[in-house]
């Protein structure tokens, strides 16, 4: 989805500071076999969140073929070391996505699991600093009580595509998808346990902070 005005998404990316070769050959795969990663001004915008709060423990929910989780690593690096956790259930995207964050030199930091996420979440030891979630929209609601329960108090939760494509900006469009994603919305913003809101950013980032 282009932002309004037009533009202003290349504008937005291009403030971005340059990136690792690595990334930048990501950012180009994705472009040519349209693989949905964040881009690069929601991932610069990870990273700053993470960086904001010191995250060291990060959970990513649909993390491709590790675009997404290669700045939640550089943030968790920066801040002294921790775990940031890949679960896709592709195993193609987990092993391209192995391949990328070596050569990053994000190996020894990041967790890696080929299974369904919010599955993995509810196993996985908590609490996090820090959850993204980026799996298909229909399971967006049903994953919410599983990232709450596994925040610390003040961790910092993510979405994407909260915007979706503008779909949910039409009261008479009705899919799964856009109603889950109409869902969360509802349950993030009326819920005082959430400190939340949409940054108009590419297809639209939720940020909500958990009290
Ligand atoms: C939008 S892409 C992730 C892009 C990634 N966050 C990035 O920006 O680099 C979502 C990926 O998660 C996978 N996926 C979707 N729902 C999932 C789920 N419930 N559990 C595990 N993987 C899931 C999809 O197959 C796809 O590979």
């Amino acid at each position: 989805m282009e932002c309004m005005p037009e533009g202003l998404c290349g504008y937005l990316d291009g403030l971005v500071p340059p990136r690792h070769p690595e990334l930048m050959r990501m950012e180009a795969y994705a472009a040519e076999h349209r693989f949905p990663i964040i881009g690069p001004s929601c991932g610069w915008a990870c990273y700053q969140i993470a960086r904001l709060i010191g995250a060291r423990r990060v959970f990513e929910l649909g993390s491709g073929y590790g675009y997404s989780t290669a700045f939640f690593a550089k943030a968790v690096q920066e801040s002294g070391g921790g775990e940031v956790f890949h679960v896709v259930w592709d195993q193609k995207l987990s092993d391209m996505a192995r391949q990328h964050l070596a050569v990053l030199g994000f190996d020894g930091l990041i967790r890696y699991h080929v299974a369904e996420a919010v599955q993995t979440l509810r196993r996985t030891a908590g609490p996090f600093d820090l959850i993204f979630c980026d799996i298909d929209k229909q399971g967006y609601p049903a994953a919410l009580p599983e990232i709450a329960a596994k925040l610390r108090p003040g961790g910092v939760l993510i979405v994407d595509n909260m915007l979706w494509h503008g779909k949910i900006l039409d009261d008479n469009h009705h899919d799964p998808e856009t109603d889950a994603i109409r869902e969360l919305t509802r349950l993030v913003t009326t819920d005082p346990a959430w400190i939340a809101g949409i940054l108009p950013l590419r297809d639209g980032l939720l940020v909500a902070q958990h009290r």
